[in-house]
């Protein structure tokens, strides 16, 4: 990878996010959290580029920008239900004044970016291992061990009641199960992602035993 190229890229990646804290709504630390969230997923990104054979800078550069359409300041879920296509406009302006990567180039990292959400763009491209691995790298990332601690977090377990936790435990359990049976687009994201839900599976399942042993 040239690191150049890419220190470029951080940050303007960096500095855009950091909008986002002065949004209504928004903190500086959820900003800070926007931009952790997208070098990590520019090195899961990178990760499958390497096993897979796909080239690892381009990975790079799209997992760090996939979520640059949060520097839009959105207000309704139907906005934020946007953020991939209006990321990749975003990005196509910015890679373009780059000048370092020829326009089919920049045109299937920004179609990556666009379809992350939802699968769906605005303007043409291939659905390709390449372009649907940013938009995996991304749920690889959400399902990772700060996930445990959010969904705990936001559910406030520590507060809740036993017969409660146990609900919850269960209701978790239940919704790991299906998400194994999700495709992936290469077998490098699959084995990652089964990965990082196994974990979930077996730290709730350890949770429940404790619970059934607390009374
Ligand atoms: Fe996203
Ligand atoms: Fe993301």
């Amino acid at each position: 990878m040239r690191t150049d190229i890419i220190k470029k890229v951080e940050d303007y990646m960096k500095t855009e996010l950091m909008k986002l804290a002065g949004y209504q709504d928004h903190t500086p630390r959820m900003a800070e959290y926007r931009i952790e969230h997208s070098f990590r997923v520019a090195h899961i990104a990178v990760e499958i580029a390497r096993a897979e054979g796909f080239d690892e800078e381009k990975a790079y550069v799209a997992g760090l920008l996939h979520d640059i359409g949060y520097a839009v300041d959105f207000r309704t879920k139907e906005e934020y239900r946007e953020h991939g296509r209006v990321g990749a406009g975003i990005a196509r302006r910015f890679l373009k004044e780059l000048g370092c990567y020829r326009d089919e180039e920049i045109e299937e990292m920004c179609y990556a970016i666009a379809i992350h959400v939802d699968e769906k763009a605005d303007f043409p491209g291939e659905k390709t291992p390449f372009t649907l691995s940013i938009g995996e790298a991304d749920n690889i990332d959400r399902f990772d061990a700060y996930r445990l601690y959010e969904g705990l977090h936001f559910a406030d377990y520590m507060n809740l009641p036993l017969d409660e936790q146990r609900a919850f435990v269960e209701k978790r359990l239940a919704g790991l199960g299906r998400l194994l049976e999700e495709p992936f687009a290469t077998n490098t994201s699959a084995s990652m992602w089964k990965e990082k839900i196994h974990y979930q599976i077996a730290f709730y399942e350890r949770l429940k035993n404790q619970i059934e042993k607390s009374f």
